[in-house]
């Protein structure tokens, strides 16, 4: 009853669908589209995909399920969801700073992913406009050359983002994302097909599926597992955040499964139909994080109609990466106004403009602060994505597990798990308590120790 109150006041989503559309929403962006391929390129290909899709299985399946079921239990922001299950589980309420560190994570993600996704806005027009006068990769140096550029397009997106939120979730994205989810599914299988026909489809695909161990270093381990946690949303709280709108009769084992096949096939897709045109256009698989958008432009300006689908895809992009970057901020958000500190309104601009400030150092990152080094030979933003890819966010899905595995009480578990299979729970129980934990800290044991 009380969590039913509780739901009223903070709103739940409505409908079937919602939840497993919010939670694609936040998963499915930039990480599957924009990052993937461009690692799996800088990484030499099949065995970082390999490596990615096992830490997807091992790791994030087992943690996605246990953020769920904390944040539907407590029906609060992950500060207070941490802080009011592990008191139900008679344990320290210390466990809060997992939520503060997913706070501070989602700031500090949302500074770059902010840029990255206004880079696409500005493709959007780009796209209409270009008429392959200009190669792409000279156009994509053109674009991130200009800072004024970029922090122009970076003001837009954060913007946009901060409207979102501060409308209330559930107001704000339900309806854009069920009707443009789909569609930018429908726009990447047709730019699989297209690859297919026109790019060097075998030579793609014996680069991303034909793996070679002989170079996989601890260092390529530790960027698949952050891949995995950056692309599924995870180890910071926004799925946590997004259980609490969850309603009591969803069941959280199969929405999990869903969302992360979800995930992983828009990832795998995105590889597809990147790659074959980047060998047929000769161009570099590990040029890094201008792959996509070098690698599209170039398939755009040889497709009849290229004009036209170009700007749609882009479109379909930056959408996927405000569906996305919402979820990052919420949890902040949503703590504040939880807390009756500030307004959700004012929650949402003040720590959007945080975020926005630190962006711009990874808007000049791209140019005047390129040689400008931070950790160990990383750029600006290069050093932001690697603390919170792979540090912050696989040691909040870390702890995230070590709790639901060895420290909440037990009835809990089941009362949100429901009916479901006892060899099934009896599985997902071990990864959580002893393979989720274990691998992350044996991948970083063996990169920092
Ligand atoms: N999953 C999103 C993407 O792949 C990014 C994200 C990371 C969202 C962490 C929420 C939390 O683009």
């Amino acid at each position: 009853m009380e969590i039913e109150k509780q739901l009223k006041s903070h709103g739940a989503w409505i409908g079937k669908w919602t939840f497993i559309l919010a939670a694609s929403g936040s998963a499915v962006g930039l990480g599957n589209i924009w990052g993937f391929p461009y690692k799996a390129g800088t990484n030499g290909g099949g065995a970082f995909v390999l490596i990615y899709l096992g830490c997807i299985l091992v790791i994030g399946l087992p943690i996605m399920i246990s953020e769920i079921i904390i944040g539907r239990r407590a029906g609060n922001s992950p500060v207070n969801a941490m802080r009011r299950v592990a008191i139900d589980s008679n344990q320290s309420t210390l466990w809060r700073f997992v939520g503060w560190s997913g706070i501070f994570a989602g700031v500090l993600i949302l500074s770059f992913y902010s840029v990255i996704a206004g880079i696409c806005l500005n493709y959007i027009f780009i796209a209409a406009s270009s008429s392959g006068a200009i190669s792409s990769p000279d156009q994509f140096s053109s674009v991130i050359s200009s800072p004024l550029n970029l922090l122009f397009w970076h003001t837009i997106f954060m913007t946009l983002t901060a409207l979102i939120v501060s409308a209330g979730i559930k107001d704000g994205i339900g309806r854009m994302v069920k009707i443009l989810m789909p569609m930018l599914g429908v726009l990447m299988i047709f730019m699989v097909i297209y690859a297919m026909i026109n790019g060097d489809f075998s030579q793609a695909m014996t680069f991303l599926f034909a793996p070679d161990f002989s170079n996989v270093t601890s260092d390529t381990l530790l960027q698949a597992m952050g891949q995995a946690f950056f692309s599924l949303g995870l180890g910071m709280g926004s799925i946590m955040a997004y259980g609490a709108y969850m309603s009591k009769d969803q069941n959280i084992v199969t929405n999990s499964f869903t969302v992360a096949s979800l995930d992983t096939l828009v990832a795998i897709l995105a590889g597809i139909a990147i790659f074959p045109i980047i060998f047929a256009f000769s161009l570099e698989p590990n040029s890094g994080p201008g792959l996509v958008f070098v690698s599209m432009l170039s398939a755009f300006n040889q497709m009849q109609f290229g004009q036209i689908i170009g700007p749609l895809f882009f479109i379909l992009l930056s959408v996927a990466a405000l569906s996305s970057s919402i979820s990052l901020l919420e949890p902040g958000v949503a703590y504040m106004s939880e807390e009756g500190i500030l307004s959700r309104k004012r929650s949402a601009q003040i720590i959007s403009f945080l975020a926005w400030v630190l962006g711009i150092g990874s808007a000049l990152s791209f140019n005047i602060w390129s040689d400008y080094q931070i950790i160990a030979e990383r750029n600006f933003l290069d050093s932001i994505e690697f603390v919170t890819n792979q540090i912050l966010l696989p040691l909040g899905g870390m702890f995230i597990a070590i709790f639901v595995g060895w420290f909440m009480k037990k009835s809990l578990i089941t009362d949100e798990m429901g009916s479901i299979n006892p060899v099934l729970f009896f599985l997902w129980r071990f990864f959580v308590k002893f393979i989720a934990p274990l691998s992350v800290a044996y991948i970083f044991y063996k990169q920092f120790f």
